[in-house]
């Protein structure tokens, strides 16, 4: 159990409103919530693990398992989703067997959506760890995560 959630907890009241700063600190401190995290949050807020689990996930930013060896972040911004960034989103789902936010069990790959890449013109763009792939297609796709480890 990494020391410093406590000394992150300390600064927070013992209140519903502050579980969303805690568990964005808590993210930023350790790159993700895990389930130790959340018990101790659980505890210190008084509330149920599950409640925890139910708030944060309306929030796409917060991650409750390990990032892999790599990050795939597929583009549903605007442009990219009328290009078909949702089926590249659902092929890496199927084929990945695993869905945003979580990790595959091997720990290759971990998967993300985000808003935008900013780079709308090349759309539909994915990026994997800091390479940005532009009008991508599942094809292209299922090729390109055959170089990755
Ligand atoms: S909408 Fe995808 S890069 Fe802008």
């Amino acid at each position: 159990m990494p020391e410093n959630i406590d000394s992150i907890l300390s600064q927070y009241s013992r209140t519903l409103d502050e579980l969303i700063p805690i568990l964005q600190d808590v993210q930023s401190e350790f790159g993700y919530i895990g389930s130790e995290l959340v018990k101790k949050i659980s505890r210190y807020l008084r509330i149920s693990e599950n409640q925890i689990y139910g708030v944060a996930s309306f929030y796409a930013q917060f991650r409750f398992t390990a990032p892999g060896r790599n990050s795939i972040r597929v583009c549903l911004g605007t442009a990219c989703h009328v290009r078909g960034g949702a089926t590249l989103l659902e092929m890496l789902e199927r084929g990945l067997e695993i869905t945003c936010g979580e990790t595959t069990p091997d720990g290759r790959f971990d998967l993300e959506r985000v808003a935008c890449l900013g780079c709308c013109a090349l759309s539909p763009v994915v990026q994997i760890n800091k390479n940005i792939y532009s009008r991508m297609t599942v094809t292209k796709l299922t090729e390109l995560l055959k170089v990755y480890e």
